[in-house]
């Protein structure tokens, strides 16, 4: 069988996961698994989805890679149910920030087992890193990624309990890609774009209507900033 090739924003998240065991939450077509498995980078995995349609799908992948006996899938929302698994890694990947903090504010066995999360939100990215800090969970490690012209944040994350706060810039960015600005400029650099250009409408839309716009525009000062800096 051939080797299945991930796309670059998939490839990073794979990159991410360290453990013999991986659970994909939210799987679609178990691209993801099939790669860590097939790659021998995870022995076994499990592939979850809530729909019964990607989940099929899923399926078929599997089988078409013959993968069924490293591979389970579950139909389940979220980590419901996934907690009997002995895994390493929890893949959210390609879901939206307010939908991850959903799936983990319900699953307290992450916590309590220290269990590795790789994190990829489609939207919502401040709010997920503001959740993240204020629930105790440490972002390890991050790459900017792009892929097809859009900009992602994957993050490596694991609960430690300790209390950290950021401030906008850093929930928007990531600390640690902050600071490792420079290992990935172009992507770095894309990161800022996309978050300049949401800061422009706040600024714009507040100003249009006569309110004060002073701390949106400290932050789109600070986001200019650290792009001009790579
Ligand atoms: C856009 S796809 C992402 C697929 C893959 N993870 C990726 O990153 O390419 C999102 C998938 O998450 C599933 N999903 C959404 N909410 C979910 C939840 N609460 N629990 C499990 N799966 C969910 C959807 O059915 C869909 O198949």
């Amino acid at each position: 069988m051939t080797e299945i090739k991930l796309t670059p924003r998939l490839f990073a998240a794979a990159n991410l996961c360290e453990g013999d065991f991986v659970a994909d939450i939210g799987t679609d077509h178990a691209f993801l698994p099939i790669y860590l498995v097939q790659s021998g980078k995870a022995l076994r995995a499990v592939a979850s989805d809530i729909r019964p349609e990607p989940l099929a799908r899923a399926r078929e992948h599997i089988d078409k890679y013959n993968l069924s006996d490293k591979i389970e899938t579950v139909l389940t929302n979220g980590l419901c149910g996934i907690e009997k698994y002995d895994m390493t890694d929890i893949v959210i990947a390609g879901m939206g920030g307010l939908n991850i903090i959903g799936i983990l504010d319900v699953a307290s066995f992450v916590k309590e087992r220290r269990l590795r999360l790789v994190l990829q939100p489609m939207q919502n990215i401040p709010e997920l890193a503001e959740y993240l800090c204020a629930q105790g969970y440490a972002i390890i490690k991050e790459a900017p990624v792009i892929d097809a012209g859009k900009v992602y944040r994957v993050m490596q994350v694991r609960y430690d309990g300790a209390s950290r706060r950021e401030d906008d810039v850093e929930k928007m960015l990531g600390a640690y890609n902050i600071a490792h600005k420079s290992a990935h400029p172009f992507e770095f650099r894309a990161l800022c774009d996309k978050f300049i250009s949401v800061m422009k409408k706040k600024v714009d839309g507040l100003t249009l209507s006569g309110k004060d716009a002073v701390s949106e525009r400290e932050t789109l000062a600070r986001l200019l900033q650290l792009r001009k800096e790579v």
